[in-house]
């Protein structure tokens, strides 16, 4: 197909239109997750990351902070660090400090991202080698040609991979394994499975930044797609699946509505949602099968003291 540039515009904004269609016409109804990441959704969510609540962000932080060399140890010197969805590359550093790094290759979807923190590393890591990629890491792209030839670890961080369904964290695990090649590394943030006591409250904050964050939704539906949308005739919830061992998200109508958008009217009764997220909760020995059936050999398990989040180092077979 042969795209204009100066329709690229419209074309994102009609693809926009058609995923929220067809997940609004689905059951049960869905909205994509990608799209909680404009702008004001990205500001929200490093605000859910600082929540009291929401304990995964700072229990890997601190697990990477203490185990930063063990985690380097199992790495090739001079190894090619490549993060899939870096964002500000935060995490990262504690890493690029600890190991022998020759590269790193910073892989978000955002460009603004990518080259804020490539220009902050750089500052840091003078003699390192910073080439970064802007990609949806869930399709397909090529590593920098430069970093042909050198060792590679895969860095994904902060659970991430929980928010695909398993057969689907499967299948991109299996693409990372065949994209950084065998003996190369990954190392990955993987939160386990716990008590709703503890998982509820970081998925539903007492603040509601975390209900911002899901309804953010809905406002790009009516501010960007021109919806007919009553925002607040829905509420946030969050709801602990025990047989699929995940978190869902959900909006929730409050009241019987109708969302009326691109010509197509979703009409809602009360106490119908729309599911927009899973976060899947691992046993250690949960993912180690997955990670198994993905072409991957675990390495080492580290977990904080309270046995709340997993960083985990693989080797591809
Ligand atoms: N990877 C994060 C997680 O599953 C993403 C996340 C945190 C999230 N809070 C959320 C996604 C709220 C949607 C809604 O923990």
């Amino acid at each position: 197909m042969v795209r204009f540039p100066d329709l690229a515009f419209d074309a994102a904004l009609s693809e926009f239109a058609e995923d929220v269609v067809a997940g609004l016409s689905a059951q049960p109804r869905t909205l994509p997750c990608k799209y909680f990441y404009d702008a004001r959704g990205s500001d929200l969510f490093e605000a859910i990351t600082d929540l009291p609540e929401y304990y995964p962000t700072r229990t890997e932080i601190g697990i990477l902070h203490d185990r930063a060399r063990d985690i380097c140890a199992q790495l090739a010197p001079g190894s090619a660090l490549i993060e899939y969805g870096s964002g500000s590359s935060i995490k990262t550093e504690i890493l690029l400090v600890a190991g022998d790094f020759a590269a790193y290759a910073p892989i978000d979807i955002s460009p603004s991202a990518v080259d804020g923190a490539a220009r902050r590393l750089r500052r840091r890591f003078p003699d390192l080698h910073i080439e970064p990629v802007v990609a949806d890491f869930i399709g397909d792209f090529s590593l920098p040609a430069s970093l042909d030839g050198l060792p590679r670890a895969g860095f994904f961080p902060g659970s991430t991979i929980g928010n695909f369904a398993p057969a689907d964290a499967r299948a991109l695990l299996r693409r990372m394994a065949r994209q950084l090649g065998p003996g190369a590394k990954l190392i990955i943030g993987v939160d386990l499975r716990k008590s709703p006591d503890i998982l509820i409250p970081a998925y539903d904050d007492a603040q509601g930044v975390t209900a911002a964050f899901n309804k953010n939704l809905l406002v790009r539906l009516r501010d960007e797609l021109g919806a007919e949308i009553d925002v607040d005739g829905f509420r946030h919830r969050a709801v602990w699946n025990a047989r699929d061992s995940r978190i869902e998200m959900h909006l929730e109508a409050t009241c019987p509505q109708t969302i009326r958008v691109a010509g197509h009217d979703v009409a809602f009764e009360a106490g119908e949602t729309i599911h927009t997220e899973n976060s899947c909760k691992y046993g250690i020995a949960d993912f180690e099968e997955i990670a198994r059936a993905a072409g991957w050999r675990a390495l080492e398990t580290f977990v904080d003291a309270g046995n709340l989040f997993s960083v985990r180092v693989l080797e591809a077979q």
